[in-house]
């Protein structure tokens, strides 16, 4: 027989190649996370993740506007407090770090979309996503303080909560404090499908959140497993989540596959950290194209069936999906 398949007739030209493509990428799909903190006129640079810095309210405004600019649409807040103590008092004190830049940024970019990250870590002295008794996270006790937390951002104007902590029942602690206070149609994006992960190490270095003791594996999830995995995703849709995070997303994509064939809210992977570190080391020696590997990561997450992509390239990746590539 001769030869009359040929995958490489698609492939000839730019405009082919354009048309037959399999996953369009929208920058409206993109969220960017920051870290601010207390002080004024603070841009400092995070070391471990060149190009991204820590601002103080005074600055965010200027970062946020050019986020805007670039056509990034939604934002992921991250606090850093000045003083943690054991019960993380500032994740839900009135003047913490996010409930005081939810009402800067809110004041003077507010088109933009404001999710916060609610967690408790940032916040104890301990750096424990939870309050603790004797040397563990005690998991209904931390409850009340994340739905505490998540109802304060609210109040501070924000649109959307993402619990990051991995108690048990915390979506559901969290959807019936904020129904409780009239806010039913604030969504909670919950990070369910959450692993004990060595990929946040430059985050812990940014936001100052490393535990002082032991490690996280006692609530968040072991990297070996996948079906626990659903179990996470499919428990917190039971709790009222109307978004679920697979995370990090490069080395567990086939989570993002597998949970979004399971539940049917939207899913999205958060390329965390480290594997920006990754990139931003390779890249920096000249070992690696940066703007190819920031679109191959991308694609690489909506193929795997992820809606929602949290990034701290979201601002490059806005001007390059724009460009096709
Ligand atoms: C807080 C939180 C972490 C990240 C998001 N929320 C750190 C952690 O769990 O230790 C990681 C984000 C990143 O690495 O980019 N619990
Ligand atoms: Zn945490």
């Amino acid at each position: 027989m001769d030869m009359i398949k040929r995958p490489r007739r698609l492939r000839g030209s730019e405009v082919l190649r354009k048309m037959v493509r399999e996953t369009r990428m929208d920058k409206s799909s993109l969220i960017y996370p920051l870290f601010v903190k207390e002080g004024t006129g603070i841009k400092e640079e995070i070391p471990s993740m060149p190009n991204q810095y820590r601002y103080s309210l005074d600055v965010l405004p200027e970062k946020l506007a050019e986020l805007a600019d670039a056509g990034v649409t939604s934002v992921m807040l991250f606090g850093i407090p000045d003083v943690k103590d054991p019960v993380g008092s500032g994740a839900y004190a009135e003047d913490g770090i996010v409930q005081k830049a939810l009402r800067a940024a809110k004041a003077e970019v507010p088109d933009l979309y404001y999710i916060t990250d609610v967690c408790m870590c940032e916040y104890t002295s301990h750096g424990h996503c939870g309050v603790l008794c004797g040397s563990e996270v005690n998991n209904d006790e931390t409850l009340k303080l994340l739905a505490k937390t998540a109802l304060s951002h609210v109040q501070a104007g924000a649109d959307m909560v993402a619990p990051s902590d991995m108690m048990d029942g915390r979506v559901l602690a969290i959807r019936n404090t904020l129904d409780d206070n009239g806010f039913q149609n604030i969504p909670v994006m919950s990070y369910a499908v959450k692993y004990a992960s060595a990929f946040y190490g430059p985050f812990r270095e940014a936001a100052g959140s490393a535990p002082s003791f032991g490690d996280r594996k006692s609530y968040q999830m072991d990297f070996h497993n996948s079906r626990e995995g659903i179990r996470e995703a499919m428990l917190d849709v039971e709790e009222g989540a109307d978004i679920i995070m697979v995370k990090p997303a490069m080395s567990f994509l086939d989570m993002v596959t597998k949970v979004r064939d399971v539940v049917s809210v939207p899913v999205a992977a958060y390329s965390v950290s480290g594997e920006y570190a990754m990139v931003k080391a390779a890249a920096a020696r000249g070992w690696i194209d940066e703007e190819r590997i920031i679109c191959e990561m991308a694609a690489s997450v909506y193929r795997a069936g992820a809606q929602i992509y949290l990034t701290y390239y979201a601002e490059e990746l806005a001007r390059f999906m724009d460009e096709g590539r």
